[in-house]
């Protein structure tokens, strides 16, 4: 073949294979429009500013707009306003330019004080969205266009004319969705109450979930697999995954240009890189320059250490590529000849050794692109490491920038757009009680697990380009996508609870194996004094790593440990393994009570970091009531932690999670867990204290104000601009309204029986749904004037108990109009039972169908109709006049539905 007739031939492949991505793509994204879905285009809502010579001649005060440029170099530009975060892919509609080209500058951002130069700082090895924050376009024709890689999360977009004496008439500029399109109103769960802030939270909890969630084949994959090589698209990245613990090798492959060139990597993995750019003899940068260059995630994100000139490669053209390195030494040949030889600088951070692991990894800048094919990589014995012509389907996968196979979760909409294990713990809940579209947690679970090593650890950190493994455990798969021990027990901990609330007993089953050899890779880490320590230090970070690593015998690592015990008995219960399950409850025993004689502080009654680690932490103090293990120290032992932790922690206004440990700022991802605690030991001042100190800011109209919750909260007005203004574990209080205002949990798999237990606080009314596998379960409460009123409506197959402790001294109950003795014993109309206990008034109900329940101090008269939220009229001819206690029952109707 000519180089033209082969060029024709790849473009051709090519334009098939993404025209083909595009149907597919639309075809999902289109699939199921129905009404509760929110328009797959996102338009802005409003100009919020301009500069220069702009005019707005649209009705809609927005479009078409036209920015103009005279020649004196003062620029026009436009700042649009979505009215909150939108994500997708930007669209352009262009009414006309003035000359061809043009070039426009577009600028996205979650905050608006960061909207002139983007927001984002962060620079990953692995990536198949929109990295840049700033793109520049140039515009030759006027018409529509699009561009094909995912902006995650902005509320703002600025555009700015480049070009001196040149003006432009845009008609739209849009998002095209690229995540969940179900709107937050139309969930399956529901909440609102008699406090707007609270409804406007539970929605806005909501909103970040769905920022985050991204539907089958969404992520457009960065490399695209064709017979003739493996194509790398502008602006996209990948590293080998199996190949991120080689050290030293040598690697060939073949390249030819499309476009000004490409990059190679060599120790490549997620977080850093030693990488090559070539560019081409014309390219449009650089030309006919090879640089070497220093890349991490984090800043300094690119060092440039060496650059020299390339033998005049041209675009179109096959070319053999040979690099080996061993320690220092980097050696590039092309072609047989050699590019140079040079020493890679020694590294100057003395936590970063010199040498750092990692693999094979390919790049295209914005305006490079190109194939490569023929792929070997061998050790320094000569021992194929990996062999591939890379024509085969799988190539693309195999450097994790296919697309997203399965349903996932991120952490961030605009950063880190991964999965991680850790972040379940808040998003999974936020899923249950809103959408219950469940297979996006059995989908990031799934994934997760799916890459595990041979000791049993699995990974905890996914990009959304990953393949689904259906291998065996392999050690091929190496750090950084096995982050730390906490994120591990987290995986067990959020499958039981995946399992609790879906009933999903065939994802247990499937999964089972693997987790059983996950459970017994915790026994290396126990010491002589049975507390667990984390031996490899490099999986010892935890939520916040600029904590640094938690040597020692770290408590959240102990308290986390028997919790995920606890839940790996419960698993083992559910596939039939009673034996294993007793085993794993007596391992959480023996924790529960090494926490309490080896990390609890006598001095500060709180629980210590860690041995090695001083402070206060909040998730510690959390886990260690959410686990149970602080009430082992005495019944009110928890309420007692609870005041020590406000004392220590509550800053002003401000909840901080932590104290005297080098790091200050306010977590709404650990505040669920501290909320959650407070709910659990009956401290509901103390919970909503926390709902209004941490999540009532972020809902404020005001700069970082982008309908969706904030990875965390620096204290004072500046929030840093790479915080994620959209993360998926800030979205707990959505849950925690849910579950603890509204009342209902699970305590049963898939809701086949359950507990309703509102704390109400200082509500008078709330009424929600939450979604079980059988239908909905529903609660409308009001509590004024010593009428506690509830209506429950349970799905079939499911029973439970409602516990009402607001009216602890009531003595009267009514249920669907009639009256009830507490203490009597029912065992008809769906009614099991009216008790009273410590708890408060206990019903159960055992059949499915609508119970109006009241509970109130006999006698009661005027209050038999009361008018509750949303207006509506709880009916009832509740007219008994009793004496106290005094029961009379009088059975009128009983509803089944
Ligand atoms: C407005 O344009 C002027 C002149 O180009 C420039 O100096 C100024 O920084 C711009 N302001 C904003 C907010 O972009
Ligand atoms: C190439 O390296 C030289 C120093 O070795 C440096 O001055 C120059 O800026 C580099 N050029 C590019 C384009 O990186
Ligand atoms: C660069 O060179 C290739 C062939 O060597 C040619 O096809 C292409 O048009 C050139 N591009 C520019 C911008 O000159
Ligand atoms: C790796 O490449 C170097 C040249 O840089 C060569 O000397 C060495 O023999 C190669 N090793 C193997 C195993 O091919
Ligand atoms: C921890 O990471 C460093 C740097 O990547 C590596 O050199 C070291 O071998 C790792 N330690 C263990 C125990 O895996
Ligand atoms: C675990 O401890 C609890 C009480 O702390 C006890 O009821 C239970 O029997 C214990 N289970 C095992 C397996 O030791
Ligand atoms: C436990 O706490 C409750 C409420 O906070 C209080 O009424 C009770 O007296 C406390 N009991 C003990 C033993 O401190």
């Amino acid at each position: 073949m000519t180089t033209t007739t082969s060029r024709a031939v790849l473009c051709l492949v090519l334009s098939v294979l993404v025209a083909l991505w595009v149907n597919l793509n639309e075809m999902f994204v289109n699939g199921d429009s129905s009404i509760a879905d929110l328009p797959l285009v996102q338009k802005p809502k409003s100009v919020l500013s301009v500069n220069g010579s702009v005019t707005v001649a649209g009705a809609d005060g927005m479009f078409p707009f036209t920015l103009n440029n005279d020649m004196s170099g003062n620029l026009a530009s436009i700042v649009l306003d979505y009215g909150q975060n939108v994500a997708g892919f930007p669209m352009f509609d262009i009414a006309s330019i003035s000359q061809s080209p043009i070039e426009i500058r577009v600028s996205y951002s979650e905050s608006l004080p960061n909207i002139k130069d983007g927001d984002m700082l962060f620079n990953p090895m692995i990536r198949a969205f929109d990295l840049d924050r700033v793109n520049i376009h140039t515009i030759e024709i006027a018409g529509h266009f699009d561009t094909n890689g995912i902006q995650g999360a902005q509320r703002y977009q600025r555009i700015e004319l480049l070009t001196v004496g040149a003006s432009i008439t845009i008609s739209s500029v849009s998002f095209t969705s690229a995540i969940y399109t179900r709107d937050p109103s139309q969930s399956n769960g529901a909440f609102s109450c008699s406090n707007e802030v609270y409804n406007k939270m539970w929605n806005m909890g909501v909103r970040t979930l769905q920022l985050n969630m991204v539907p089958p084949r969404t992520v457009q994959p960065g490399f695209i697999s064709t017979d003739q090589g493996l194509y790398i698209s502008p602006g996209t990245a990948g590293v080998f995954l199996k190949g991120m613990s080689w050290i030293n090798y040598n690697v060939s492959f073949s390249t030819l240009f499309m476009k000004n060139g490409i990059s190679f990597a060599i120790r490549s993995n997620d977080y850093s890189e030693t990488r090559v750019t070539l560019n081409s003899l014309n390219s449009s940068h650089n030309p006919n320059m090879i640089q070497v260059i220093s890349a991490q995630e984090l800043y300094p994100y690119e060092t440039l250490y060496y650059n020299t000139s390339l033998p005049n490669l041209v675009e179109n053209q096959w070319y053999d590529v040979f690099a080996s390195v061993n320690q220092l030494v980097f050696k590039v040949y092309i072609d047989g000849a050699l590019i140079f030889d040079i020493n890679l600088p020694q590294s100057t951070n003395p936590y970063i050794p010199s040498v750092v692991p990692g693999g094979v990894g390919f790049s295209a800048k914005k305006y490079q692109s190109a194939f490569i094919k023929n792929l070997k990589v061998v050790d320094v014995s000569g021992s194929i490491l990996h062999q591939d012509p890379l024509t085969s389907k799988q190539s693309a996968h195999d450097f994790g920038v296919g697309t997203n196979p399965v349903a996932v979760i991120l952490d961030g909409a605009k950063r880190d757009r991964n999965v991680w294990s850790g972040d379940l713990l808040v998003a999974g809940p936020l899923l249950y009680y809103s959408y219950y579209a469940n297979e996006y947690a059995s989908g990031t679970l799934g994934i997760c697990t799916s890459y595990q090593l041979k000791s049993g650890f699995v990974s905890s950190r996914i990009g959304t380009g990953f393949p689904y493994q259906t291998i065996d455990p392999s050690d091929d798969f190496v750090t950084p996508i096995f982050y730390s021990y906490t994120y591990f027990l987290a995986s067990l901990s959020a499958i039981e609870e995946y399992y609790l609330y879906s009933g999903d007993l065939s994802f247990v089953k499937e999964q089972w194996t693997r987790l059983k050899l996950l459970i017994n890779a915790f026994d290396s880490l126990k010491g002589s004094d049975g507390l667990l320590q984390g031996v490899n230090p490099n999986w010892t970070y935890d939520f916040y790593p600029s904590l640094g690593m938690l040597l020692g015998r770290f408590t959240k690592l102990n308290i986390q440990y028997a919790m995920a015990m606890e839940s790996a008995s419960v698993l083992a219960k559910a596939v039939g393994e009673t034996n294993l399950a007793e085993t794993y409850l007596i391992r959480a025993n023996s924790t529960k009570q090494l926490v309490n004689e080896k990390l609890f502080d006598t001095n500060s009654g709180t629980y210590i970091i860690s041995d090695q680690k001083s402070g206060i932490a909040q998730d510690t103090n959390a886990f260690a009531i959410l686990s149970g293990i602080a009430s082992l120290r005495g019944k009110n032992f928890s309420s007692t932690l609870l005041d020590t932790m406000k004392d220590q922690l509550k800053s002003g206004s401000n909840y901080l999670t932590f104290k005297n440990a080098g790091a200050s700022f306010t977590s709404p991802y650990i505040s669920y867990f501290h909320a959650a605690a407070a709910f659990e030991s009956n401290r509901e001042d103390h919970a909503f204290d926390i709902i209004n100190s941490v999540w009532t800011p972020m809902t404020v109209e005001g700069p970082y104000f982008t309908n969706a919750f904030w990875e965390s909260i620096e204290i004072g007005a500046t929030q840093s601009a790479s915080n994620s203004f959209a993360h998926a574990w800030s979205g707990g209080v959505s849950p925690l309204l849910s579950k603890y205002v509204l009342g209902i949990r699970p305590t049963s798999t898939g809701y086949s029986e359950w507990v309703v237990k509102p704390q109400t606080g200082s509500l008078t009314w709330a009424k929600g749904a939450v979604q079980t596998p059988n239908g909905k379960l529903s609660v409308y409460w009001s509590n004024s004037n010593n009428l506690f009123s509830i209506t429950v409506e349970v799905p079939p197959k499911s029973k439970g108990t409602v516990v009402l402790q607001q009216i602890s001294s009531a003595s009267c109950v009514s249920i669907n109009s009639k009256v009830y003795s507490i203490g009597s014993t029912v065992g008809n109309g769906g009614i099991s039972k009216i008790s009273k206990t410590t708890n408060g008034i206990e019903i159960g109900l055992d059949y499915y169908g609508s119970y109006q329940i009241m509970a109130s101090n006999c006698p009661i008269t005027s209050q038999s109709k009361k008018v509750v939220g949303g207006g509506s009229v709880i009916n009832s001819s509740f007219m008994a006049i009793l004496s106290l206690d005094v029961i009379i029952i009088s059975i009128l109707s009983v509803l089944f539905i």
